[in-house]
């Protein structure tokens, strides 16, 4: 308990290993996964992707875990007692990832539309249309700014309140509790799905696509880059929610074991994603006769478009199949966002002195509010945007930061006889030690520049003032918290818990 009276630590060891699979199986598993799975070579993908998650995945993530519950703390607060001059960076991470909240709440919001429209199948027999005119309004230019979208508002604002009611509350009660009733159901809806899918006739067409051997993809870099991408972005690494529930784990915690837990159950979830999506396509394809390259997609229009087709062709059982499909999308969608919200939330806690319930609500009031943008015709064209510059740009770049201070700095080497003490699995050596410190920054600074070079290709004057306009936001944003006094007489101070 701290002074404010917040109790902020996990009742078990369980509940920190379900929040941080709610944390990772997100919208990047379901929406983003399959189509790279399959644009990407199908089956050689495995290569890269198994790599990424040897050298990227586990060590990065038991790293941040490492240092999380070495200083107790939010992640701002450690990096100011690795370096009290680095605070400024210290809030970058936690304003970028709150940015990244924002957004999510509207794909969220989306799919609670969807939700509420599969009971009756309501997109009708044009999901396409149905979903640019009359849900969206997509318009692909800043002109749709003053064209506000009242049910897009109204269904973030549930997912706001959600958030809100969940996290307002001590971890145990709110997260903790969460965490343990709903990342069971979402693997169990998910299992039903996918079993259910794959007995469709049609299937193994589907899945013949998807594993169609490529053997020349592998000699291409960006198979490679999409591998680390989707990794990154799907285990949420180094966004800040691994380090800030680590840090609220207790004393006798094998962080090494469940860091695998988390990595496996992740990738389990996402390629069960995929074999479900494409043996679902394979049906379609089977009753329409449309070849799947045709039907496939990623995204907005995978989830909202590609799906309500396959409903549309379900028959009867889809009235059950796609309440539950987007029940699970809304699930694996707040308990990634309560991830991220988490992040700023006790960065601001520990500086403040302020109590829980009065951030949450603050931030919530304020992430509300700018989540309003995204409730307009524009508001996809900016979302895809805000996106890239949160993943592709800032955090991939504060990761690099990350890994160089937690490595050249604090010196990571302190964490291998703690986290080996209690590891009941994996042991770490110097191998942990040398992907860290060298191949784990290089690898990222490629991934760093090619998603620059994709930011460039994409580039007009609108993109590029977004662009400006979010950059600036994060930086005063960042400024202004880091300027502000603190109200905490501990602020620079922390116990480390590994001596
Ligand atoms: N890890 C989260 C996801 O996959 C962000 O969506």
């Amino acid at each position: 308990m701290d002074i404010m009276g917040n109790k902020n630590e996990w009742d078990s060891n369980l509940a920190f290993i379900l929040a941080m699979i709610g944390s990772a199986v997100g919208l990047g598993n379901i929406w983003r996964y399959p189509y790279v799975l399959y644009s990407n070579g199908g089956g050689e993908f495995y290569i890269p992707y198994l790599i990424a998650i040897l050298v990227l995945a586990i060590p990065f993530t038991i790293l941040e875990y490492g240092v999380g519950y070495n200083y107790k703390s939010s992640f701002t607060k450690a990096i100011i007692n690795i370096n009290p001059k680095l605070e400024y960076y210290g809030w970058i991470l936690p304003v970028v990832v709150f940015i990244m909240t924002i957004y999510y709440s509207t794909i969220i919001g989306w799919d609670g539309i969807y939700f509420i429209l599969s009971f009756f199948k309501g997109w009708g027999s044009d999901p396409n249309t149905f979903l640019s005119h009359n849900i969206l309004h997509s318009t692909n230019s800043l002109g749709g700014i003053f064209h506000f979208l009242p049910l897009v508002a109204l269904s973030m604002l549930v997912v706001w309140f959600i958030v809100w009611l969940i996290s307002h509350k001590n971890l145990e009660d709110g997260l903790g509790k969460v965490s343990k009733i709903f990342v069971p159901i979402l693997f169990i809806t998910m299992i039903i799905i996918v079993i259910y899918s794959l007995t469709l006739p049609g299937a193994n067409i589907g899945l013949n696509e998807l594993f169609k051997p490529d053997y020349e993809a592998l000699w291409n870099i960006d198979i490679w880059v999409a591998a680390f991408g989707q990794i990154f972005f799907s285990l949420s690494l180094g966004m800040g929610a691994g380090f800030t529930y680590a840090s609220y784990t207790k004393k006798d915690i094998d962080l090494v074991t469940s860091g695998l837990y988390v990595v496996i159950a992740n990738s389990l979830f996402e390629n069960f994603a995929a074999f479900g999506v494409f043996a679902t396509l394979g049906h379609m394809s089977l009753q329409s006769g449309i070849p799947i390259e045709k039907i496939v997609s990623e995204g907005a229009s995978l989830i909202f478009v590609t799906y309500p087709q396959i409903f549309n062709v379900l028959g009867v059982i889809a009235l059950i199949l796609g309440p539950l499909f987007f029940f699970t999308v809304y699930v694996a969608g707040i308990t990634s966002m309560l991830s991220s919200f988490e992040v700023l939330s006790i960065s601001i806690q520990n500086k403040f002195n302020m109590t829980r319930k009065k951030t949450t609500s603050i931030l919530v009031l304020v992430g509300a509010l700018a989540s309003m943008i995204y409730a307009t015709s524009c508001g996809e064209y900016i979302l895809t945007i805000t996106d890239n510059f949160v993943n592709n740009f800032v955090v991939i770049f504060s990761v690099i930061i990350e890994c160089i201070l937690f490595t050249w700095i604090f010196k990571a080497e302190k964490l291998i006889k703690f986290l080996n003490s209690k590891s009941k699995t994996l042991k770490l050596g110097k191998w942990w030690i040398i992907l860290l410190k060298y191949i784990i920054p290089i690898l990222l600074c490629i991934l760093w520049v090619e998603g620059i070079n994709d930011i460039i290709k994409d580039t007009n004057n609108q993109y590029m003032l977004i662009f400006v306009i979010l950059l600036a936001i994060l930086l005063i944003f960042t400024l202004i918290l880091t300027v502000l006094k603190p109200k905490s007489q501990n602020w620079f101070k922390t116990e480390e818990r590994i001596k």
